[in-house]
């Protein structure tokens, strides 16, 4: 017997699927370069630091798949086998008319609570991006991660921070206090009262910026202002749950809420020592107030007992490491100097490496170890170089590996011909 929460959630995704299911794979894949942040070959060195690239065929569960997440992975990643699993029927219908079209083979679906469905083989890799955050118990949803993961596999998780969504959740207490129906009469009194509000209204700037394509459509609007449960989450709260159920953050999947020490680059000595002693929940939830980008978390995970692969609990070697472009990062290089537009943090550095002896190219292009890049400074140059990589890194607008970082664009032109 299903429980209340499960019955919502089936009713709301059926009626109103979500998000607004993608057409043509191929055209919005590639000319709209619609990528997943979770894709697990443009991402390879973010998921997998520790690990070579490689081909190997991955069993990835995708956990609350919605209309075409599951058929634009299966389909942009044809060596690797996907299961899709939804509670809506409708959503599902979408993947299958995707799948037929796309002649997409590498990937099955089911129709259930994630939850109740038993696999004997356990999975490299589980993706799950808006869905715990809707279950009234998000930690059974990561129990059950947990349980049909290998023990090397990894996590992608997408919940709401409780940050940003703040002021528009209190709008949203209103209308749940109204007794407002997933309903056409209710999305026209919504939408109404959205937009009488004042332009400054925190509500306003979220619906205007954050949500404006979800607004344009019915379902977009049910699935972010009539939704009947949603949890938010402080990322230090989040990271306990995780505990409990003995997972832990591997890698952040962008630079929305880690970045801190750019907010502390011109403070007095005491306060940068004072934040550098914190413990990495307490820096965490420093970073998640002031960057308050914190409408989705996304985080890499793994099992507790493979802290040792955690770029986040672990310091970096260094030397050891391949740079890399952050993905939606803009680098403009100028002699010495880069100039650095992080489009989706809205960011803007100016960092003068002033030195000459190395190219901008072999830091944003993965091929090279720091070591190598290196080679020809002398000490102090190389303390200032290796202090600018590491404000970039901590401040995600430099990615990086254990291994040589590959061509993903490349990658996907030629599979997706
Ligand atoms: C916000 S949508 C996100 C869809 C997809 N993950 C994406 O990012 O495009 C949430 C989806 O999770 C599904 N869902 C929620 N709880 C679920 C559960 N317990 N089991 C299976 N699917 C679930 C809903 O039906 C819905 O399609």
């Amino acid at each position: 017997m299903k429980n209340k929460n499960i019955l919502d959630l089936s009713k709301q995704y059926n009626n109103y699927i979500y998000p607004k299911p993608t057409e043509n794979l191929h055209e919005e894949w590639i000319k709209k370069n619609r990528f997943q942040i979770c894709d697990p070959n443009y991402c390879w060195h973010r998921l997998w630091p520790e690990k070579p690239y490689n081909t190997r065929r991955l069993d990835v569960l995708i956990a609350g798949c919605g209309s075409d997440q599951a058929a634009i992975l299966a389909k942009c990643n044809p060596n690797h086998n996907f299961v899709g699993i939804d509670l809506s029927e409708n959503s599902l219908k979408h993947e299958k008319k995707l799948i037929e079209e796309n002649k997409i083979e590498n990937l099955k679906l089911h129709h259930n609570d994630f939850r109740a469905v038993k696999f004997k083989k356990k999975f490299d890799y589980i993706i799950s991006s808006g869905v715990i955050h809707h279950l009234d118990d998000p930690g059974t949803g990561l129990k059950y991660f947990n349980q049909n993961l290998k023990d090397e596999g990894i996590i992608y998780i997408m919940v709401y921070g409780d940050k940003k969504s703040y002021a528009t959740n209190q709008v949203k207490q209103l209308f749940k206090k109204l007794n407002l129906k997933q309903n056409q009469e209710s999305i026209d009194f919504v939408m109404n009262t959205i937009n009488k509000l004042n332009n400054l209204h925190p509500a306003k700037i979220f619906a205007n910026t954050e949500i404006k394509q979800d607004l344009t459509h019915s379902s977009g609007v049910v699935d972010f202002f009539l939704h009947k449960k949603e949890n938010f989450f402080s990322i230090k709260d989040f990271i306990k749950l995780l505990d409990k159920n003995k997972l832990i953050i591997k890698n952040f999947a962008n630079g929305r809420v880690k970045p801190l020490t750019k907010f502390f680059t011109d403070a007095p000595l005491h306060i940068k020592e004072k934040i550098n002693s914190l413990p990495i929940e307490d820096k965490l939830e420093i970073s998640q107030i002031l960057n308050w980008n914190d409408r989705k978390i996304d985080l890499i995970c793994c099992k507790s007992e493979n802290k040792k692969n955690s770029v986040v609990y672990n310091k970096i070697n260094f030397e050891k490491i391949y740079t890399y472009q952050y993905h939606g990062v803009e680098y403009k290089i100028d002699g010495s100097n880069i100039k650095i537009n992080d489009k989706i943090n809205n960011g803007f550095f100016n960092l003068d490496f002033a030195n000459n002896k190395f190219k901008f190219s072999d830091i944003l292009n993965g091929k090279k170890t720091l070591l190598e890049v290196t080679k020809d400074f002398d000490k102090t140059e190389g303390k200032n170089f290796i202090n600018k990589i590491i404000f970039m890194i901590e401040n995600s607008i430099l990615d990086f590996s254990y291994h040589p970082i590959a061509d993903y664009k490349k990658y996907y032109s030629i599979k997706t011909n």
